[in-house]
C-alpha cells in the first residue's frame, strides 16, 4: 500500500524531526550574516604591468611599517629616492575612476581601511593623487 506524507510522519518521526532541524539550521545560517555588514573590500587593481615594491602578501601585512620607516628616512635623514615612498604607492594605486587612492570609499587605501576600521591621517598633508609633473621632472634628471 502507498504510504502518504502523514503515514511517513507516523512511521518515521525521527526522520521528519531531523529534516526539520536541518531546515531550521539552514535558516539560521542564512540569517547569521547580519544585515548591513560592511562588504568585503573590492580592492582596486594597481596600474597594469607594474609590480609592487614587495610581494602582495608582504605588503598587506607590512605596509604600515614600510611607510613609517620610509617617512623617518625622508623626514629625519633626507633620503628621498626610496622605494617605499608614499608618492610611489599613489602613482601605482590611484583609481582609474577617481584618480585618487583615498577619495572614494572604493579607492585603494580607503576600501581596505574602512573594511578593517583603520583610520589614517596621512592624506591631511599628503596628496592622495599622483603628482605627474613632479614625478616626470624627477625622472628626467640624470
Ligand atoms: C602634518 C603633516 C603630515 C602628516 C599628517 C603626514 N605626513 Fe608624511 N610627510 C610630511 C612632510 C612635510 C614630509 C616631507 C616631504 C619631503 O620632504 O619630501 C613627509 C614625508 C613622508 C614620507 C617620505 C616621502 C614620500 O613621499 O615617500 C613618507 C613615506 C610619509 N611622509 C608617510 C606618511 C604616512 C604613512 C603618514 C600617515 C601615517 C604621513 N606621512 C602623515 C607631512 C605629513
Ligand atoms: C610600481 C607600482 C607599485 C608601487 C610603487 C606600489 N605598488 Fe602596491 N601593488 C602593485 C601591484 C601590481 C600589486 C599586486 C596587486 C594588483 O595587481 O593590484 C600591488 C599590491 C599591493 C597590496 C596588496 C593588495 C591586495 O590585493 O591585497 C598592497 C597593500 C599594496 N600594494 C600597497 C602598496 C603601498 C603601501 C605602496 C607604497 C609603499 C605600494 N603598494 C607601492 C603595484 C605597486
Ligand atoms: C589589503 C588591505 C589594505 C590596503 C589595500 C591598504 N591598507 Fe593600510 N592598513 C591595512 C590594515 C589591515 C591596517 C592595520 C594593520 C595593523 O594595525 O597592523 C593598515 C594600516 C595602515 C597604516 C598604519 C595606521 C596606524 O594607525 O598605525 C598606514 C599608515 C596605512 N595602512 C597606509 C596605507 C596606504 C597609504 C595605503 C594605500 C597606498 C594602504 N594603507 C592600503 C590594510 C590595507
Amino acid at each position: 500500500m502507498h504510504c502518504g506524507v502523514r503515514c511517513q510522519v507516523m512511521r518515521h518521526p525521527l526522520a521528519v524531526a531531523f529534516t526539520l532541524v536541518l531546515l531550521i539550521a539552514a535558516g539560521a545560517a542564512a540569517a547569521g550574516e547580519p544585515a548591513g555588514r560592511t562588504p568585503k573590500p573590492a580592492i582596486e587593481p594597481a596600474r597594469a604591468g607594474t609590480q609592487c615594491v614587495a610581494a602582495p602578501d608582504v605588503m598587506r601585512r607590512d605596509h604600515p611599517s614600510l611607510l613609517k620607516h620610509q617617512r623617518d628616512e625622508t623626514v629625519h635623514r633626507g633620503v628621498r629616492e626610496a622605494q617605499s615612498s608614499l608618492k610611489a604607492c599613489i602613482g601605482c594605486h590611484a583609481s582609474a575612476a577617481t584618480g585618487s587612492v583615498a577619495q572614494a570609499k572604493t579607492d585603494f587605501c580607503s576600501s581596505c581601511h574602512s573594511y578593517a576600521a583603520v583610520q589614517i591621517d596621512c592624506f591631511e598633508c599628503h596628496s592622495s593623487r599622483p603628482q605627474k609633473q613632479v614625478a616626470q621632472v624627477g625622472a628626467a634628471k640624470p
